[in-house]
Order: C-alpha cells, then sequence, then structure tokens
C-alpha cells in the first residue's frame, strides 16, 4: 500500500481530503498556533478544529502565516449551536473568526440536542455549502439510528464523513459498515486515546518490529484501514514523529493482532447513542 502524506480520501462530493490531519483539541493561545505552524511546515495540509474548541483564531492566523495557497490546505470546523438559524449564524462567526473565505468542512459536533434540532442544524450546513461557505458538509458521533435518519429526511444531501472515536480498542463496527455503505468516509478522533495508548506493551512489541513507536503504529493502522486520522500534538517532536508513518506496512497479521484489543469502550465522551 503505497501511502505517503500528500495522501487524500475521495469523498462523495468529489473532493479530496488529505488522509491525516492535525487535530487541535486543547491547542491554544500562542502554543496551539505555533503547534500548527510547526505542522504545516512539516508537510500537514489538515487541521481539524470546532467551535467548542474556541481556537478557530489559531487556526486561521496558522494558515495565514503558512504562505500556502488556500486550496492546498484544508480546514475542518464543528458546529455546536444546533437549529437552523444558529448553525447559519454560527458558520457567519467561525469564518470572521478565522479570517477565512470558506471552511472545507463543516461538521455537526454532536447528535446531543435531539432530532429535531439536528435536523434543522443539518439543513442549515446544506444551505450553507450552497451559499459557498463550507465545500463539504459531514457530521461527528452519528450512530447507526442518525445516519438512517439523514438517509430517510435527506437522501440527496448526506454526510460526506463521521467523525467518531476509533482505534483498535474501539473499532465500532457497525457504525463503519453503515457509514461505509453509503460512502461516508471515517474519521478517527482520539486515535491515541487522548495518550493512554502511548505506552502499551501490547503495541510496543509490534511497533518495536518496525522500529517506530506505538503512536506511529496506532495512526499507521488507521490508515491501512482507509480512514482519515486526526493525532492531536502540540509537540514539535511528537507532531513531526506521527506523521512520519509512511515508510512500514503492518502485515495482515499485525493488522489481526490490533483488531483483537477490541474492548467495547472509548476513552472520551460518547454521544453515538444519543435519542
Ligand atoms: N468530534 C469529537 O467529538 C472529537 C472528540 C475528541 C477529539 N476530536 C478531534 O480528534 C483530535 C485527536 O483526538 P484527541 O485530542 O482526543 O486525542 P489523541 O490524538 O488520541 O491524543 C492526544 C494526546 O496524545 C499526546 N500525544 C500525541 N502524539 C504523541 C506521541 N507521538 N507520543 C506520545 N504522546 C503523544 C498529546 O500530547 P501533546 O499534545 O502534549 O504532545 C495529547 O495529550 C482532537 O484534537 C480533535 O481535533 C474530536
Amino acid at each position: 500500500m503505497s501511502l505517503n502524506l500528500a495522501s487524500t480520501i475521495k469523498l462523495s462530493d468529489g473532493r479530496a481530503i488529505p488522509q491525516l490531519g492535525l487535530g487541535v483539541y486543547l491547542s491554544k493561545g500562542k502554543e496551539g498556533e505555533v503547534a500548527m505552524q510547526h505542522a504545516f511546515k512539516n508537510g500537514y495540509r489538515h487541521l481539524d478544529g470546532a467551535q467548542w474548541y474556541r481556537n478557530e483564531a489559531e487556526m486561521g492566523r496558522a494558515f495565514h502565516a503558512s504562505g500556502l495557497k488556500r486550496e492546498d490546505v484544508w480546514i475542518t470546523t464543528k458546529v455546536t449551536n444546533h437549529g437552523y438559524e444558529k448553525t447559519l449564524r454560527s458558520v457567519d462567526e467561525s469564518l470572521a473568526v478565522a479570517k477565512l473565505d470558506y471552511y472545507d468542512l463543516f461538521l455537526l459536533h454532536s447528535p446531543n440536542p435531539g432530532r429535531e434540532l439536528r435536523l434543522e442544524a443539518w439543513r442549515g450546513l446544506i444551505d450553507a455549502q450552497k451559499a459557498g461557505k463550507v465545500k463539504s458538509i459531514g457530521v461527528s458521533n452519528y450512530g447507526v439510528h442518525h445516519i438512517q435518519e439523514l438517509l430517510e429526511k435527506y437522501p440527496n444531501n448526506l454526510p460526506v464523513v463521521n467523525q467518531i472515536e476509533y482505534s483498535p480498542f474501539f473499532q465500532r463496527n457497525e457504525i463503519v459498515r453503515e457509514c461505509l455503505k453509503h460512502d461516508i468516509k471515517i474519521q478517527s478522533y482520539s486515535p491515541l486515546g487522548k495518550g493512554a495508548f502511548v505506552d502499551l506493551p501490547e503495541l510496543k512489541q509490534i511497533a518495536d518490529v518496525h522500529k517506530k513507536t506505538p503512536s506511529q503504529l496506532l495512526i499507521r493502522y488507521v490508515l491501512q484501514k482507509g480512514h482519515i486520522v486526526i493525532p492531536k500534538s502540540v509537540t514539535p517532536s511528537r507532531i513531526e514523529e506521527n506523521a512520519d508513518v509512511y515508510d512500514f506496512e503492518l502485515s495482515g497479521q499485525e493488522i489481526a493482532k490490533l483488531d483483537a484489543l477490541e474492548t467495547g469502550s472509548g476513552v472520551t465522551w460518547d454521544p453515538t447513542k444519543a435519542p
């Protein structure tokens, strides 16, 4: 499998998202901005932010300082406020805060506020996309029943991605199967278990064979599964380490060993079962 840092995944709307991105939850202020700039200098072309992280301004400043062309960078954010008007208003706010003309991807951060509000929020994102304020639209933390709701109500405007917690320890098979059936790509968040997995001996054993770290192993695992992955770090050496995952390949047997680590639970919130 010939993957590299420029590898992209083709979305159902025809656009190509860089398969590896930098997660920026808790990357704030000068530290966050410098980390994002460091990522751009080291070949990352994709940032994953959210209104809730309160660092869209940092994402915008890091991009503007990078000297990169807008079309060569992928910037994602997520809407917290649900409902139609609130969503439209918050898209404008997110653009203003980051000083951007458009976002590449806007996600509904979670299905939490209930059916009516999330469907109205989805209509808001469809209209923001029509207005050119956001190029692609998707969801996050959607369970199978939330995806089915969109299939019923907006069969011609399905999300291009569902961003969920995903790692060998929490593989979300049902959700993944349902999404892929409808060409909704999976974005893996917390691929390192928020740092909890980076020293586990069962990972180190396999990583050592390849002279790699457990973090690199976990990221490579998601890449070989064909999903998008957004590890977070504000540490320059780790930002580089997490992108240095293209000079080795996991065998089928190693992937199977990692698959066997499934625990059925994750390390953070799980709104996928919300009514
Ligand atoms: N949609 C959602 O609901 C949702 C939820 C959670 C996360 N996310 C997105 O997914 C991104 C990633 O998930 P996450 O931030 O929860 O966790 P993560 O990427 O699994 O782990 C990040 C943690 O691991 C540490 N780390 C990173 N690289 C490392 C390495 N090579 N060696 C050792 N430690 C390392 C980081 O420390 P330092 O930063 O100190 O280096 C940080 O503490 C988020 O930033 C966010 O963009 C989305």
